[in-house]
């Protein structure tokens, strides 16, 4: 069977950043809570002026050249913050790519999970025509509200990657399990921007959901925690990665065991420096981990454990090809997380509340990014150059 996988990732987040330490302290909470107990330093601040749209073709712009354009023929975005009932945002980023016409475009949704989907969906378009390429873009902002307990583990940004035959980066292996149960512990009506979530009931479901899907892949798929290299994790908070991970620690040798507890800690960094971003979290922490360990090597096996709250999981696993360290953009991700700029916790807190109106557009420059941007909205209809 053709090969097929992660053939180049991108990462995209806007340029302001929130110390969460200065927002434990507007909100007379204790910073240990945050950056220890709930394991965030910083979360993305999104200006209005950014959106899925944008972060996703921010992200993309990263990693396509003119064989990429030439051959994607399937466009999926991943997002539970989208910016139409009707359209999809696959169709903006499409366009503002210089993507082929002559493509598919289309918009998924599965809370946090729906990344996850559009990969397998692009794995197997991609076996069946290894000539073909995917974009696969999982774009969120995660809204909880001011002064809510989610407050704490919001962020935002856009994770883009090309699938294709012959990967340079991982190979998508056949091993998935999944599930899905009907469950509130997180949800966001119509008429609502902010998350409504019961995150104390979510993290007990994304724990459980981990220790079924584990026991079902171990059956399945005749392999032990020994033969997993590392454990990416969906990441709302970083600690979560840690309780589910724990929970199956004892099974690993007590080598195994440190090797896995440090690849977690890589593979939180990136998190903890930007919060969660739904769709895209367990993709970040994948590039997290690729970007900090320097212990892995081609032909590693790496698990993979997708949640979206609802709740859908999916657990499987990727294996790195060779030279695979070539191809993961390191400088720039540290560049972009590094040149952003903290805002007081007033500023975010006004940038939080500015919504743009149908009718308005946005003659302020004083935020644009040097990528895309929505210039504004204008009888409903959405402007980027
Ligand atoms: N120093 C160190 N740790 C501290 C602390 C301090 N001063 N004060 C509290 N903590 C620890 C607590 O012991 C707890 O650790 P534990 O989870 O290992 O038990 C942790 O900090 C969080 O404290 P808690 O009281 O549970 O916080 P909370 O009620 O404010 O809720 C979340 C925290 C993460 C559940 C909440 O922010 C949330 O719901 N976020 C959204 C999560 C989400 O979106 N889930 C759905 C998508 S998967």
């Amino acid at each position: 069977m053709t090969v097929v996988g992660i053939d180049k990732i991108g990462f995209y987040t806007p340029g302001y950043v929130l110390d969460l330490v200065a927002l434990a302290k507007a909100r007379g909470d204790e910073p240990d809570k945050y950056t220890i107990g709930i394991g965030q330093d910083y979360q993305a601040v999104i200006p209005p002026n950014e959106d899925i749209v944008t972060m996703g073709a921010n992200a993309a712009k990263q990693i396509i050249d003119d064989q990429d354009r030439q051959k994607i023929d399937m466009v999926i975005v991943a997002t539970e913050s989208g910016i139409d009932n009707s359209k999809s945002s696959a169709m903006y980023i499409q366009r503002l790519l210089g993507l082929s016409e002559f493509s598919r475009t289309i918009e998924m949704k599965q809370a946090c999970y729906a990344g996850t989907y559009g990969l397998m969906q692009a794995r197997d378009y991609v076996t069946l025509h290894p000539e073909k390429r995917v974009l696969v873009i999982a774009a969120d902002i995660a809204r909880y509200g001011l002064a809510t307990p989610g407050e704490v583990t919001q962020g935002g940004g856009a994770v883009a990657m090309i699938v294709a035959a012959n990967p340079k980066i991982l190979s998508i292996n056949h091993d998935s399990v999944y599930m899905s149960r009907d469950v509130m512990d997180f949800w966001r009506p119509l008429d609502r921007s902010e998350a409504i979530v019961d995150g104390h009931l979510s993290t007990d479901v994304y724990k459980e959901m981990f220790m079924t899907l584990w026991q079902r892949y171990v059956q399945q798929n005749h392999k032990s925690i020994d033969e997993l290299s590392a454990f990416v994790f969906h990441l709302p908070y970083t600690k979560m990665g840690k309780k589910a991970l724990l929970q199956i620690l004892p099974q690993a040798t007590e080598q195994q065991q440190s090797l896995l507890m440090n690849h977690l800690q890589e593979s939180q960094r990136f998190s903890r420096q930007v919060g969660n971003l739904y769709t895209g979290s367990v993709y970040l922490s994948l590039l997290s981990l690729l970007c900090h360990a320097s212990d892995l090597q081609s032909g590693d096996d790496i698990a993979v454990f997708s949640y979206g709250s609802g709740a859908e999981a999916e657990l499987y696993s990727v294996t790195l090809q060779s030279n695979f360290e070539e191809y993961v953009p390191k400088t720039l991700l540290h560049d972009l997380l590094e040149k952003r700029q903290v805002v007081s916790v007033a500023t975010y807190e006004d940038i939080f509340k500015q919504q743009l109106t149908r009718s308005q557009i946005d003659t302020t420059t004083a935020m644009r990014s040097t990528g895309y941007n929505l210039l504004g909205i204008q009888d409903g209809m959405r402007i980027y150059e």
